[in-house]
């Protein structure tokens, strides 16, 4: 045959079972443009005449199985963490694939043979939202015997919470009681992630390469190990949450009356020549400065000098510096008041740290600043203790209140403003102060925070039941927004509460807009405030209890958004809407959590 001609593929003998294996094995997981791509590369080596080029092996290279890597994760943190892992994992020569956790088949977990888990904790000691079904398979008494697989845990977690890394804790637990094999001790990772994650990767790599040593002393890895890169190079993002873009604030309005308790805006930002893209459902993350004013009390109280300069991890800077950007000072955590502990007396902060008082800290933690714990009690302080014990500057997400179909190159927030500046102008919230004190023309450091978990559904003639409170209901202006501009044939149904309908009915002429034009086919308003007794949403889902029913028969999309209170009382109610429904309330959990998995239920909950 010649090196050119194509050959007549019938003709060919089939190569024989044992070379089949290893191919398959190698394309798992593959998507269909890399198989594409794959199958051009492989006919041009047989127009060659050749045969497959020997590649050597990667260091580390290995006959071990494949290492999956399973995150769950509500902000962000757990999914950057295991990213982490995979890359490690991938420079050291082994073959990886990372699974977001609600897109895991459990069946698979049977034929695991190593395995690591990177989840943190919500709620109060509760998995994130996109590990309810994994984590309730893995506790469940579905979960199988797992006498094959090898597996390190690494949780994320805030130790200002009573039950710290919970789900890292009990998800630890449970593999090694259903006889797996834990390689290396559980990671319990702080607000300070990286001081944790770091080390904690370091001996989870080293911990595989000790196991392929072990497993092939002397033989190199088969060359399938080693393939080729198969996944087309996909040109990375200009703008990311490390390098986040400097967005111009084209407008912004306050949105509830003067009567109103709340102050919350609406926020117009242009994208305009910064490559972002989002989709409806997706977060802002806006990186905020600590205020001067905030900063130089601090530097006072602890009686430090912004302007010496103080090393961090090799890093230089004045502790200024330190304190204005790279920590978070409105943010209170445990281990600040555990370092003030080692340099004050205060009998009343000893006591506090006693494990017997967690619940007195806990509280403590939720209603105070950093700046009334410094006014409170004084330590003898130096820099660097100071530094370290602080949480590392982090982005806030705010959910995107604008669709991209609807307003190019423009992104929408809408923001409660956090603590109010003539009560006390140094205990407000970080990043929605700085967004309500912004002009037209100013600027915000912002990227996109995908949140593939909260999406609108690929078939758009779908129904969507929209239920928020406050600033819940953001997303769902970009919802309707994107199903418009779309022509959606599906129908919307928006369940919105607040506190009063005069002062906090957040885009009530939009919404009304809607109605009269027949693309919001219902709307149903808890205005808690102007009812006694007070009257919250999921009381209007009790009352429409047959149409949530006759939509969601439908194949209609339920979607919760505000706070974690909210998303609780919401499940709450459906659990027993389901349970009157279906009899019981095993059948109603197990509804629920079919709805949850296939996507037809999604909370974004904070
Ligand atoms: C996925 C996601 C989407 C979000 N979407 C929105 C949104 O659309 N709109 C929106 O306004 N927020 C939204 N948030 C919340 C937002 O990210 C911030 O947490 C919030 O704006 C407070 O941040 P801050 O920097 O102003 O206050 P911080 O500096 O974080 O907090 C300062 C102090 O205030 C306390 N505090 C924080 N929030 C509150 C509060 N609500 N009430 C009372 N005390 C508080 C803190 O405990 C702290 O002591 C979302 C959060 C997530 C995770
Ligand atoms: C509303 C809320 C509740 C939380 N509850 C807990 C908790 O009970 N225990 C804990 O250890 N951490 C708790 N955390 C801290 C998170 O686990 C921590 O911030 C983690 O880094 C988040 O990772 P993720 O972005 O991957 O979800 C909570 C955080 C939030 C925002």
């Amino acid at each position: 045959m010649s090196a050119s001609a194509l050959p007549d593929l019938g003709t060919l003998p089939l190569p024989a079972a044992t070379a089949v294996a290893p191919i398959a094995r190698a394309l798992e997981g593959l998507d269909p443009a890399s198989l594409w791509w794959l199958s051009g590369y492989a006919a041009g080596l047989a127009r060659a005449g050749h045969a497959v080029p020997a590649v050597a092996p990667q260091a580390g290279a290995t006959a071990l199985p494949r290492l999956t890597v399973l995150y769950g994760s509500q902000t962000g943190n757990a999914k950057r963490a295991a990213e982490g892992l995979v890359g490690a994992a991938e420079a050291a020569g082994f073959a990886v694939r990372l699974v977001r956790a609600d897109a895991y088949p459990t069946r698979e977990l049977k034929d695991e043979r190593l395995l690591w888990v990177v989840i943190s904790t919500q709620g109060e000691g509760e998995p994130p939202e996109d590990s309810l079904g994994l984590f309730e398979f893995l506790l469940g008494r579905r979960a199988p015997t797992l006498p094959e697989l090898k597996y390190a845990v690494l949780g994320l977690g805030d130790s200002s919470y009573p039950k710290f890394c919970e789900t890292g804790r009990q998800i630890d637990a449970r593999l090694a009681e259903l006889g797996a094999q834990r390689l290396q001790p559980l990671g319990e990772a702080d607000v300070d992630i990286d001081a944790v994650a770091t080390p904690w990767r370091a001996r989870a790599v080293e911990s595989l390469k000790a196991l392929a040593a072990e497993l092939a002393p002397t033989a190199p890895a088969a060359h399938s190990a080693a393939v080729i890169p198969l996944r087309p190079a996909i040109a990375a993002a200009l703008h990311s949450r490390e390098q986040p873009f400097a967005a111009e604030l084209i407008e912004q309005v306050r949105l509830t009356g003067r009567g109103s308790q709340r102050d919350v805006r609406h926020l117009e930002f242009s994208l305009a020549g910064s490559g972002l893209h989002y989709a409806p459902g997706d977060a802002l993350g806006v990186w905020a400065p600590n205020p001067a004013a905030l900063v130089e009390a601090v530097l006072e109280l602890t009686r430090l000098d912004g302007d010496a300069p103080l090393t961090l991890d090799g890093i230089e800077r004045p502790l200024r510096v330190w304190l204005t950007e790279h920590r978070e000072l409105t943010r209170l955590a445990k281990p600040l008041l555990v370092a003030l502990g080692a340099v004050s007396k205060h009998r009343e902060l000893h006591s506090l740290l006693d494990p017997a008082e967690a619940a007195s800290l806990s509280a403590l933690l939720s209603s105070h600043q950093l700046i009334d714990v410094l006014r409170e009690w004084a330590g003898e302080w130096n820099a660097e203790t100071f530094v370290r014990a602080l949480r590392p500057m982090a982005p806030r997400l705010y959910s995107i209140a604008s669709s991209p179909l609807a307003y190019a190159d423009e992104v929408h927030l809408t923001v409660d403003v956090v603590g109010a500046e003539d009560e006390d102008p140094l205990r407000l919230g970080l990043a929605s102060h700085h967004l309500a004190q912004l002009e037209p023309g100013a600027r915000a450091r912002v990227f996109i925070e995908e949140n593939p978990r909260f999406r609108l559904p690929a078939d758009n003639s779908r129904d969507l039941i929209l239920l928020g409170a406050g600033t819940g209901v953001a997303p769902y202006r970009a919802f309707v927004q994107q199903r418009v501009a779309e022509g959606a044939r599906g129908r919307h149904w928006l369940l919105f509460g607040a506190r009063s309908l005069r002062d906090d009915f957040l885009y009530q002429t939009e919404w009304q807009e809607h109605l009269r034009r027949g693309a919001l086919q219902h709307i149903d308003l808890a205005f808690s405030r102007d009812a006694k007794p007070r009257i919250y949403v999921q009381q209007r889902l009790r009352e429409q209890a047959a149409r949530l029913f006759e939509w969601l028969d439908g194949g209609a999309h339920f979607y919760v958004c505000g706070s974690l209170a909210l998303g609780r009382d919401v499940h709450q109610t459906l659990l027993e809407l389901f349970t009157q429904r279906l009899g019981s309330a095993e059948a109603a959990n197990e509804a629920l959590q079919q709805l949850q998995q296939s996507g037809r239920y999604a909370r974004d909950v904070y």
